[in-house]
């Protein structure tokens, strides 16, 4: 039986930006997140505190969090890959405090070294201080795994060593699991297989998949685990983002297609697909293209928008 609730994570304001070239103003980003607030996201990551010199899209972080709405009920994640990350993040005070920290790892020790700078084990005992601090202030820590259905570099990855890495993250107190197919090659019965391995050391509400869909596999990815009883999925909005150190990765599954499934499914989301809908028209009209959300565009098209051939 699949689940009847679905929570959704948009990480379009932090993985979707974080990929555009041009600078994306700030004003643009609390409006974005504001928007999908609007439209009854739930849980948003926002932005990263990452070096501006590897991702200077994310720059303005603490003015992103300083300045977006912060309603009951809604949880707002930030990447933090380091202390520097971490007092960066506090530095920004107390109105930027996030709900929830992710730290980021790769199933993968090549694209460890492209995307961190720096082995899998470093990155752990990176991570590890990060986690005890991020808990000794109340907050909550996910942890991400990236190239867990493939790698740009290694090629094929193995459940065996996706699995490494789930054990030492809850070695180091990680709180939430989240599997990440950063290049999109996954394809239903192997991203199946690898969650199952997360389920082995996290309870079911604290994994979580994240579906690129670079190859068109992202539904059909969600669907199987929704199958075996996954019930929480990161999106992004109008389809946004991609990775910058995967190169050809196109953004995660469109929230807009996973709501419109979903929807179809009877599966309860919290969120109204028109409003976000119109979330994704907004933040693809700021960028000058259409959203790659296949039903954001088919329903801003019914709604009469038109979209340059
Ligand atoms: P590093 O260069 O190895 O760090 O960066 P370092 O300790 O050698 O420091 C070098 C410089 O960076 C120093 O500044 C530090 O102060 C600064 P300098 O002396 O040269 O002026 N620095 C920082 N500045 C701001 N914030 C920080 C920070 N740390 C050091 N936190 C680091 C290590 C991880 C920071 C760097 O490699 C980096 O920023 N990488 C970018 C990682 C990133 O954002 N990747 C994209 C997000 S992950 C993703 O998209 C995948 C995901 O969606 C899941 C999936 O799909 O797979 C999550
Ligand atoms: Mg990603």
């Amino acid at each position: 039986m699949l689940p009847s609730r679905v929570t959704l994570v948009d990480v379009g304001p932090r993985d979707g930006l974080q990929n555009e070239k041009q600078p994306v103003a700030t004003e643009h980003k609390v409006a974005l997140v504001q928007a999908l607030q609007a439209a009854g996201l739930r849980e948003i990551e926002v932005t990263s505190y990452v070096s501006p010199k590897w991702v200077p899209q994310m720059a303005d972080n603490a003015a992103v969090m300083n300045a977006i709405p912060r309603p009951a009920g809604v949880r707002h994640s930030v990447l933090v890959p380091n202390m520097i990350g971490f007092n960066a993040m506090l530095a920004a005070g107390p109105q930027a405090r996030p709900d929830e920290i992710v730290v980021f790892g790769a199933a993968s020790q090549a694209f460890s070294q492209r995307n961190i700078n720096c082995s899998i084990e470093e990155s752990i005992e990176r991570f590890a201080p990060v986690v005890a601090a991020a808990r000794e202030a109340g907050l909550k820590v996910r942890s991400a795994i990236s190239c867990a259905l493939g790698c740009p570099y290694q090629g094929e990855v193995t459940p065996d060593e996706v699995e490494h890495v789930v054990k030492l993250m809850k070695e180091i107190g990680v709180q939430h699991c989240g599997i990440a197919d950063t290049i999109g090659v996954g394809t239903p019965r192997r991203a199946q297989a690898v969650i199952e391995r997360a389920l082995k050391h996290f309870p079911m509400h604290e994994v979580s998949g994240h579906f690129h869909d670079t190859y068109g596999q992202a539904l059909a990815n969600i669907y199987a685990c929704l199958e075996i009883g996954l019930h929480t999925f990161d999106t992004s909005v109008a389809g946004l983002g991609g990775c910058p150190y995967a190169k050809g990765a196109t953004g995660n599954v469109a929230t807009e297609d996973v709501v419109f499934m979903l929807n179809g499914l009877g599966i309860e989301t919290g969120i109204d697909l028109d409003r976000l809908v119109q979330a994704g028209g907004a933040i693809s009209d700021v960028l000058g293209r259409a959203p790659v959300s296949r039903a954001g565009k088919a329903l801003l098209t019914k709604q009469g928008k038109v979209f340059a051939a």
